[in-house]
């Protein structure tokens, strides 16, 4: 009884254990959140910047406004403390907004196809505390802008945001992360806590989904769209908090951006339990006689995509690769295969399947024997076999394994284009596009000859705001490019993979009209807040979780850190510094923690790491070496003894000790 208890104790002090670099996150640190600083100002307001930080006194008389600045993106419900009114007929009205460029004193960003929002307006009668209704809190905004109009005057002394993202966490504990990441590079940290916060943002109370609710009403025809009116009140989930696409739209779960958000999540927060009630909610809507999967969660309309199908099966996959949780994965095993025979019946006489329905991620040109579906088809029945086999459930094996192996093949017959260097969309084009020559090469459809050319022609079409998306018009795609930046890493391109995270989340950090805490949804290749497949600029969402990809990236490719089974039961030690001097990442899984340093040397080729991975588990150090000399591996924590291992190298070639197992290790490179 004792023993038992002071085991409680010690393991609810490991849970609270300081993660280091905590300065870097986002979260706030308690719910109660006040402006930083003044926009801008017009008209009669007195002391305007009294309202930042904490209460003060500001009054606001005749037409005027002040737009105040949360210095980064957050979400909540506003209240407002009035103190005095000039008679009993005023009112106070709020817009919001994500981006600088849609600040204004008439109307919010938008959340519909066309038109903006409308004011949020408060009638005070009197002193007194005015609370949103709980449906009219907004999922993400940096600005805030009070509005008075017409005669008299309010005063208002206090104006705060209850803040709503990750509902299911206390208020003093938004802030503790389970991972962290850190380098001698100032912009990639930010980039990581970035994405982090960013996938925080997107973690909503399910009950207050659904930003849609004008879909196939108010769109571009409907010229007239003002004053659109918005709220938030649909389940969308069950449970106690969602993971969704977005922080101010869709408010959906959507599991092609689970495919980038959720190795996010689990670098950060591990914040498990959220990504199961989203992937519960999709496998809710699965067609109980087809198998088939919908495109987004409710109450989104049924609507199939071959990809997004699949996507919910990538979100199972990655479940059990991050937790190793058998029970959930058996949970949802004979739906899971429901699903995956589905997408198999369409696989034809050539090998491929054939896409019959448009819909992805509003790219163009869908269909037919796609190189994206296709590749994306194939990393799904790889990763199917690895969670059969898991489950002792060999019977479909030896099927996959040679459907997987024809789709290679036939990918590589009908769709490399060898004069191109990349692969075309389909056969009936010359389009090479992003989304299907990244996916080739993360689901190994690649030798690395292939995967070298296609890496050098991605990245030879960037212009100075990132990588276009060919197949979707004038698009660059945080979304897809979070895969091209893992096929860099992939084709053995470091230095590529760190100049598109530097480009092109730089500038969605840095340029005035972003949030500088959260990622965009896209943009046009020109750097306008265009977006090419919807006609409503404001409409864009500014904390979008699958433009998230560096924080997983940095954390698995740059530290080196990666998972190979069962939440860590096996694992790879690989870094990739590129022109990095220092790296470091640590994070924790229901297995354990894991945590990898990398410091280069001042000598030619000489190089330290340490790393721990969890007692009982196994893996491999992979060490990048630059010269002919030696590695050593050593035991630091005594577990294995005085072992050391030494390997001579003769080259600039990456050495690979396996059979390592969990503990922590010291690797020192030296050259002769
Ligand atoms: C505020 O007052 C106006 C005018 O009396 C009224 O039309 C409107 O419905 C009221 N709004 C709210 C939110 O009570
Ligand atoms: C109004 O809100 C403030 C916090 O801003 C709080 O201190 C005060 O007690 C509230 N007043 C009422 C009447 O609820
Ligand atoms: C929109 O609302 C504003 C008040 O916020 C009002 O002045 C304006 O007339 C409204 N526009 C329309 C078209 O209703
Ligand atoms: C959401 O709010 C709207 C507008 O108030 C209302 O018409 C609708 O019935 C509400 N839906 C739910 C699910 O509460
Ligand atoms: C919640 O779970 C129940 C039981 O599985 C299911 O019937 C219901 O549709 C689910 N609701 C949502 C919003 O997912
Ligand atoms: C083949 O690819 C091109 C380029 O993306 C596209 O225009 C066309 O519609 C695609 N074919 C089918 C059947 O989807
Ligand atoms: C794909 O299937 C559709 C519908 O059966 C058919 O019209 C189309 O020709 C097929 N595409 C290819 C490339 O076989
Ligand atoms: C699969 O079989 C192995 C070896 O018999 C056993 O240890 C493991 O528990 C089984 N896994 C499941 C999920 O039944
Ligand atoms: C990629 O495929 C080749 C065979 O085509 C295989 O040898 C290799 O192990 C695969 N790589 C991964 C990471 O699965
Ligand atoms: C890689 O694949 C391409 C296309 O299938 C082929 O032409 C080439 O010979 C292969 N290279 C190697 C080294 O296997
Ligand atoms: C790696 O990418 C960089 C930047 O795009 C490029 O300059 C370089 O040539 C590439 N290296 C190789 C070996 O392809
Ligand atoms: C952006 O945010 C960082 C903290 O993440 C801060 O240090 C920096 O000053 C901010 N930049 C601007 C222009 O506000």
């Amino acid at each position: 009884m004792k023993l038992l208890a002071s085991l409680t104790v010690f393991s609810l002090l490991s849970l609270s254990i300081a993660i280091p670099y905590e300065e870097y996150i986002l979260a706030p640190g308690s719910r109660t959140v006040y402006p930083v600083s003044v926009h801008n100002s017009n008209g009669s307001v007195s002391d305007p910047s009294s309202l930042t930080s904490s209460s003060g006194s500001s009054v606001f008389s005749n037409d005027a406004a002040t737009s105040y600045d949360f210095g980064k993106n957050i979400a909540g419900v506003v209240t407002l403390t009035i103190s005095s009114v000039s008679d009993s007929n005023q009112a106070i009205g709020v817009t919001f907004s994500e981006s600088s460029f849609w600040v204004s004193n008439k109307s919010c960003d938008a959340t519909a196809d066309a038109g903006k929002d409308e004011t949020l307006w408060f009638n005070v009668t009197g002193p007194g505390n005015y609370t949103a209704p709980r449906d009219k809190e907004r999922g993400g905004f940096r600005y805030m802008t009070l509005v008075h109009e017409g005669q008299g005057s309010v005063e208002v002394t206090a104006a705060e945001v209850e803040f709503t993202a990750m509902p299911h966490w206390e208020s003093e504990f938004l802030r503790n992360y389970s991972g962290y990441f850190h380098s001698d590079d100032e912009l990639l940290n930010r980039i990581w806590y970035a994405g982090a916060y960013t996938n925080q943002l997107c973690t909503i109370d399910p009950t207050h989904g659904d930003a849609l609710i004008h879909i196939r009403q108010i769109n571009s025809s409907v010229s007239d769209a003002t004053n659109v009116t918005w709220y938030y009140n649909t389940t969308i989930t069950n449970g106690t908090s969602a993971l969704v696409d977005g922080a101010k739209r869709d408010r959906l779960v959507w599991a092609g951006d689970m495919a980038i958000a959720v190795p996010g999540v689990v670098v950060s927060t591990n914040d498990v339990v959220t990504v199961e009630n989203s992937i519960n909610s999709l496998f809710d809507l699965q067609d109980p006689k087809t198998g088939a999967m919908p495109y987004a969660g409710r109450p989104f309309p049924s609507i199939f995509s071959a990809t997004y199908h699949l996507y919910s099966l990538i979100g199972v996959g990655d479940h059990y690769l991050y937790t190793g949780d058998v029970e959930y994965l058996k949970s949802l095993w004979p739906q899971y295969k429901a699903a995956l025979n589905y997408s198999l019946s369409s696989v034809d006489e050539s090998g491929l399947m054939n896409v019959t329905s448009p819909n992805d991620w509003l790219r163009f040109g869908m269909g037919g024997h796609n190189i994206e579906a296709n590749a994306i088809l194939h990393y799904t029945i790889n990763q199917a076999i690895s969670l059969a086999t898991a489950l002792n459930d060999t019977t479909p094996i030896a099927q996959w394994t040679s459907i997987a192996s024809t789709i290679k093949s036939s990918a590589n017959a009908l769709l490399w284009n060898d004069s191109l260097g990349m692969y075309i969309d389909n056969e009936t084009t010359t389009l090479t596009p992003q989304d299907g020559n990244s996916w080739a090469i993360v689901s190994n459809l690649t030798n690395s000859t292939q995967a070298s050319s296609i890496s050098q022609h991605l990245s030879s079409r960037w212009g100075p705001y990132g990588a276009p998306a060919i197949e979707a018009a004038d698009a660059v795609s945080p979304f897809i490019s979070g895969f091209e930046i893992q096929a860099h890493f992939l084709a053995s391109n470091t230095t590529a993979a760190l100049a598109l995270m530097r480009n092109m989340w730089g500038f969605m950090l840095d340029d005035p009209r972003m949030t500088n805490s959260t990622f965009i949804e896209g943009y046009s290749s020109s750097g306008e807040l265009h977006y090419a497949p919807y006609l409503n600029d404001a409409r864009i969402s500014h904390a979008h979780g699958w433009a998230t990809g560096p924080t997983s990236s940095l954390t698995f490719y740059v530290a080196g850190i990666q998972i190979l089974s069962a939440g860590g039961q096996t694992w790879r030690v690989a870094p990739n510094v590129g022109d990095l001097k220092t790296v470091e990442a640590g994070f924790s899984t229901s297995v354990g923690w894991f945590e990898s340093k990398v410091q280069v040397g001042d000598g030619q080729g000489e190089l330290r790491m340490e790393f721990e991975a969890p007692v009982g588990t196994m893996g491999e150090v992979v060490v990048p070496v630059a010269c002919e000399g030696n590695v050593t591996l050593s035991s630091v924590d005594g577990r294995f003894g005085d072992a050391v291992v030494l390997v001579e190298s003769e080259g600039s070639w990456d050495v690979a000790i396996d059979g390592v197992g969990g503990g922590k290790w010291a690797v020192s490179v030296a050259c002769n």
